[in-house]
């Protein structure tokens, strides 16, 4: 696990956009598709708004999201609002390189079904190995929408699921990339942002398995707009 550190989180979010369009650029510059999973919540946004102001061939980008809860496109806890008003609306790439959920107008579970057999098709039905994944980092140690309390470890066979995040949390639906699919990926950046996470970040660093995040593959980057 590598962890950068900054004073800010302009400074941060300038870091992750420079780190992620050189990643980027390196697949598309040889003509190939680069692939990247999006998380929602609030750390990331000022990062996706200067992602979008990057030099970057958008049509060899395939974007995903990573998790979602059940509301309208519309709402204001959908992370594909955010994503959309973010960086979606300000970049020139096709639809049909957004992959969103339509939950909207499907059960949590029939969406997750959906999304599931659309990512593996675009997959050319190998097993899903993403470019990039984008990751938060919850106060309580949950990540996507893997919350603590139950064994992530044990689903190996879905790639997105329905999950139920604790009742702190506003809406409890949710639908969630699999913790296999996200150690699968060749890359993993947590873009992570608040004062109160200090410990919580020192637990991921230090891979504590009775966290979710602390399950994800060490491969990984943490951005951190906070000094420990
Ligand atoms: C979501 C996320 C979730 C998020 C963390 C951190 O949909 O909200 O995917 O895992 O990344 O809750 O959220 P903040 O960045 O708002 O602290």
């Amino acid at each position: 696990m590598e962890l950068k550190r900054f004073e800010n989180k302009e400074q941060m979010s300038l870091s992750a956009a420079a780190y992620t369009s050189k990643l980027i650029r390196k697949n598309t510059s040889r003509g190939d598709v680069f692939t990247i999973a999006l998380s929602g919540g609030s750390s990331p946004v000022r990062f996706y708004e200067l992602l979008a102001k990057e030099e970057i061939d958008w049509s060899l980008v395939n974007i995903f999201l990573v998790d979602e809860r059940k509301v309208d496109v519309d709402h204001e806890y959908s992370n594909y609002r955010m994503i959309n008003n973010a960086l979606l609306s300000k970049i020139d790439i096709p639809e049909t390189n957004v992959f969103s959920f339509e939950i909207e107008i499907n059960s949590v579970s029939e969406c997750a079904a959906n999304y599931e057999k659309r990512v593996r098709q675009s997959f050319e039905d190998k097993y899903p190995v993403f470019d990039l994944i984008v990751l938060g980092l919850g106060p309580d140690g949950h990540t996507a929408s893997l919350f603590p309390g139950e064994d992530h470890t044990i689903e190996q066979d879905h790639i997105f699921i329905q999950a139920t995040a604790p009742e702190q949390f506003d809406i409890p639906e949710r639908l969630t990339m699999t913790l296999a699919l996200i150690n699968r990926a060749d890359k993993r950046i947590f873009v992570i942002s608040g004062k109160g996470k200090n410990g919580m970040v020192q637990r991921v660093f230090d891979e504590d398995r009775t966290i979710p995040a602390g399950l994800i593959n060490s491969n990984s980057t943490i951005f951190f707009d906070n000094f420990l």
